[in-house]
């Protein structure tokens, strides 16, 4: 198959163009490298089995004649371009939201003219303020004010599955809506106030591990190799089409025991230093308290299994750290 990855040279992105690699899939890339890079893909660039079947476009989904090209070439379309991270959406609010409301509805409206299957990467921050868990597709949703732009990013997301469904509905548009819960692995960026990179960096160089708020607020992290498995397994589903499905893990941890376990895997001397959000981010910032995925929905329709455990992930990502800090 021909795939188009959006932000391929992103974290997941990358990931996801290994995968289709993997089973002889032709990979074309569109990606600014505005949060991605192309060291994300310099393995697979270097890899002479892959040499005639990875295409890399270092350009913006803005650009119609790229895109043109593009979905006019591939058989499926993953759209993973996206203003991402906490700290990026506060810092770039405007550009942010062009981003993942324009930007999205120009993919869409050339997978449409051309009839391409497109699968959408929203978030698990759709979800807002809930408190309860297991998160389910068909679960309300609430958020803060338009005063707080954090919630930009669930409003855009949201209002890219609006978009999505909208296009089924009215062109018959096969579109996959993906709500992703915390992934991560090996590569993910702590520049954009991702917490695992930040809490292993900050253990690597016995510097405090800095939680925001009291640090009971819990998360379920997904290895990033679990979570590409399971979107390009969605794609060749019938029963997927025009369905939104949450793709997460099963192991919830708070933030505190997240950074004790870091501090305990590194065997770092650090200590735990709790910052007010207020300080961390901006003032009256609000958070999510719990988010936990209810994956029953993808798992009737693919043998999706989030299998690697927490501590596992922390191996890899540990490793990679530290193999990184030594070669540079
Ligand atoms: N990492 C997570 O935990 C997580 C959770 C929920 C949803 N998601 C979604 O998954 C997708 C991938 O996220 P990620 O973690 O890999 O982040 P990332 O920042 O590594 O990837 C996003 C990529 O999009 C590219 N990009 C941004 N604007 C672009 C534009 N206008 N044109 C072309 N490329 C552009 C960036 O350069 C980057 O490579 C995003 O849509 C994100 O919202 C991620």
């Amino acid at each position: 198959m021909r795939v188009l990855i959006t932000g391929g040279a992103g974290f997941i992105g990358s990931y996801l163009a290994e995968t289709c690699l993997e089973i002889n899939d032709e990979v074309y890339i569109i990606d600014n490298l505005s949060t991605g890079s192309l060291d994300n893909l310099k393995h697979l660039q270097e890899d002479s089995r892959y040499k005639d079947r990875l295409f890399v476009h270092v350009d913006t989904i803005f650009n119609d004649k790229a895109l043109l090209e593009l979905t006019g070439t591939c058989d499926v379309v993953f759209h993973l371009a996206a203003a991402v991270g906490v700290r990026y959406i506060l810092a770039n609010p405007l550009e942010s939201i062009r981003t993942n409301i324009l930007g999205t509805e120009n993919v869409l409206k050339h997978c449409a003219r051309f009839k391409k299957k497109v699968l959408i990467a929203s978030s698990s921050e759709v979800y807002g303020k809930h408190l309860h868990a297991p998160l389910l597709e068909t679960d309300n949703i609430i958020y803060g004010p338009s005063s707080k732009s954090r919630w930009s990013y669930a409003t855009s997301k949201l209002m890219d599955e609006f978009i999505a469904l909208a296009y089924h509905r009215t062109n018959g548009l096969n579109v996959f809506i993906t709500r992703l819960f915390n992934t991560v692995g090996p590569r993910q960026s702590g520049a954009y106030g991702m917490v695992i990179p930040r809490f292993v960096s900050q253990a690597l160089h016995n510097a405090p591990l800095t939680v925001y708020g009291d640090g009971t607020q819990s998360r379920t992290f997904t290895y990033v190799k679990d979570v590409v498995r399971g979107l390009r397994a969605l794609v060749d589903s019938e029963a997927a089409v025009g369905e939104v499905f949450n793709v997460g893990g099963i192991q919830e941890i708070t933030m505190l025991d997240l950074a004790r376990m870091i501090i305990r895997k590194t065997g770092s001397g650090s200590r735990i230093e709790l910052i007010p959000y207020d300080q961390a981010f901006e003032k009256d910032f609000e958070d999510m308290q719990r988010r936990v995925p209810g994956i029953e929905k993808i798992k009737k329709v693919i043998a999706y299994d989030p299998k690697t455990d927490l501590e596992t992930i922390l191996d890899h990502i540990i490793a990679h750290m530290k193999n990184s800090a030594a070669a540079q």
